[in-house]
């Protein structure tokens, strides 16, 4: 299978979401449309020249199945964010570089199913597209989305969820929980911790053993509470699903090996790197790179997004020997089993390394 590559799209709306958010559309061109199909809950990767540094960044798609020839995904600016600074600047007519759609918190739409979304913040995105996609194609089966903000302004998609609301009055539940704004019903208040979902679960607002999927999006502090939580409540965790919004704390590419690796750090590597069907050979001194900087340094373009260890973009197959990640948010236990590595956190353990980019 060929590396993902980045298509031209053009804009076709840009729409303010909240004082801090855009949503922005693109127009699938006839030609893209294959590469551009998608699950609910995928994101893409945007690339653009800021400042002389090629950056990227990746967005969930909120746009339900059902739309085709378009994909709007959900930009909020986070602090000192240069990319997030830069999306709230491009207008309809701009063009930007787009990745086709990846992720792994995805629904697979059909048959009869009660979901649970639990949003914080930027968060809704994926579940908003899993919300419309499963509304519309599943008629038998119903949605709670339980979403998290400060307040009532930093609310995305407002409009969308109460058409919803509107639309879909006895399959769709929507519950807001806010912590710097004061709401009627006592109990939504307050931080969406641990103890606040158990306590909504015990009075019915939501009901986890009874959902037969449960997706979790936001930062990461809310993705822990909320698996601490239903893991209290006995939920498998195979019906689970999260999507890490925001890396941990020191999740960020080093430049320098984490401690794990840094036993096994080599100096000059020889790294042989396939890349839809093409070899070269790169050196890789694993006490001051990963195998995606020493690349990105030779020269290389290498499939990559979040350089985090989160989205699974630079994931590749190790042929020949061996290496160590900083971080794996991503990977499941099954693919490192089978030999795949994240290109953005891994170091040579071995002074010869070869990497598959083509391995499925
Ligand atoms: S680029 Fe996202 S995990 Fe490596």
């Amino acid at each position: 299978m060929a590396a993902p590559r980045f298509h031209e799209l053009e804009i076709a709306a840009v729409r303010n979401e909240t004082p801090d958010a855009v949503a922005i559309t693109f127009a699938i061109p006839e030609e893209s449309r294959e590469a551009f199909a998608f699950l609910p809950g995928q994101y893409l990767t945007l690339r653009a020249d800021i400042g002389g540094e090629d950056m990227r960044r990746s967005y969930s798609i909120c746009s339900p199945l059902q739309d085709q020839g378009r994909r709007t995904v959900g930009v909020k600016r986070i602090a000192d964010g240069r990319f997030s600074g830069f999306a709230q600047t491009l207008k309809q007519g701009d063009r930007i570089q787009v990745m086709p759609p990846q992720g792994r918190f995805t629904a697979e739409i059909g048959g009869e199913h009660d979901y649970l979304l639990l949003a914080a913040g930027s968060g809704i995105t994926p579940c908003l597209s899993i919300a419309k996609s499963v509304l519309a194609g599943e008629p038998d089966s119903t949605v709670t989305l339980l979403y998290a903000n400060r307040n009532s302004a930093s609310v995305m998609f407002r409009d969308d969820l109460n058409d919803l609301k509107d639309r879909y009055t006895t399959r769709f539940t929507l519950l807001h929980v806010m912590d710097e704004e004061v709401q009627d019903v006592e109990i939504m208040n307050g931080r969406l911790d641990a103890a606040k979902l158990e306590t909504l679960a015990s009075h019915g607002l939501i009901d986890p053993a009874r959902a037969d999927a449960i997706y979790i999006c936001g930062p990461e502090p809310m993705i822990r509470a909320a698996s601490t939580a239903m893991a209290a409540l006995g939920v498998d965790e195979d019906r689970i699903k999260l999507e890490l919004f925001t890396p941990a704390p020191g999740a960020a590419p080093a430049a320098a090996p984490k401690a794990k690796a840094a036993t096994a750090a080599k100096h000059g590597a020889a790294v042989d790197i396939i890349l839809d069907g093409a070899r070269r050979t790169i050196e890789v001194d694993a006490a001051t790179d990963t195998v995606l900087s020493a690349a990105t340094k030779a020269g290389m373009d290498l499939p990559y997004s979040c350089a985090g260890g989160m989205c699974c973009t630079c994931r590749c197959r190790i042929v020949e020997g061996s290496a160590t990640m900083d971080e794996n948010f991503s990977l499941e236990p099954w693919e490192i089993e089978a030999g795949f590595t994240l290109s953005c956190q891994a170091r040579p353990d071995t002074d010869r390394l070869v990497l598959d980019f083509d391995a499925q």
